[in-house]
């Protein structure tokens, strides 16, 4: 039997994505964001709050990076995402993450989050609330590597859950993509 829940913001996974930028005064700004993801090859797409100070950050800058929420930094990244730089200035300070000056973009690069995207800002539409960047570049922490490659198992990402407000570390691995299908053709 299938239940109706109405209409909702429910989908899963739906990542952890941490949005950094500069302010004016190139103070670095952290907030999460789980309405986004890959919108395109080489591309990401955000619905950002147009009152969030990131937004007028990346309207500045036009950069962003993207850092990828890992178990590791749950409570640092809850943090950036409940407190706005426009009530508290030292964010980052109080979050314990250290910001470092992407050498691609006009954007800063959070030490401890192990995989960022480091993005130059396409767009940012006031109407839709949606930010598109292009990614120019990847960073991975060599912890996190296995052969050279992203490795999920140490990687350790999370996504937010819509319904229970929890943070869901990424599991096991259960199939090949492009290639179990094959069974099937
Ligand atoms: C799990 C989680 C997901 C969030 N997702 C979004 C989002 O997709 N878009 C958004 O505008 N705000 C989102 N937020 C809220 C912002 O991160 C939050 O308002 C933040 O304080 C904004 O910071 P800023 O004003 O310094 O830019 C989310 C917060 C949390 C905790």
């Amino acid at each position: 039997m299938k239940i109706d829940l109405g209409r909702k913001t429910i989908l899963y996974p739906m990542p952890v994505l941490m949005v950094g930028t500069y302010d004016k005064k190139d103070k670095p700004d952290l907030m999460a964001a789980a309405w986004g993801g890959i919108f395109n090859d080489n591309m990401v797409c955000l619905c950002l709050d147009r009152n969030h100070k990131t937004v007028a950050n990346l309207k500045e800058h036009k950069a962003f990076t993207v850092g990828v929420a890992d178990a590791k930094h749950v409570t640092e990244c809850d943090y950036v995402g409940i407190v706005s730089a426009n009530d508290e200035p030292d964010k980052l300070d109080k979050a314990n993450l250290t910001a470092v000056k992407s050498t691609r973009v006009d954007a800063p690069v959070i030490d401890e989050l192990p995989l960022t995207l480091e993005c130059q800002l396409v767009s940012y539409d006031d109407n839709t609330e949606q930010a598109v960047g292009n990614i120019i570049n990847v960073i991975a922490d060599d912890s996190i590597l296995t052969g050279g490659k992203v490795d999920p198992a140490k990687l350790k990402a999370i996504t937010y859950d819509p319904v229970n407000h929890t943070y869901i570390q990424l599991g096991e691995v259960v199939g090949k993509a492009f290639s179990d299908g094959k069974k099937l053709q």
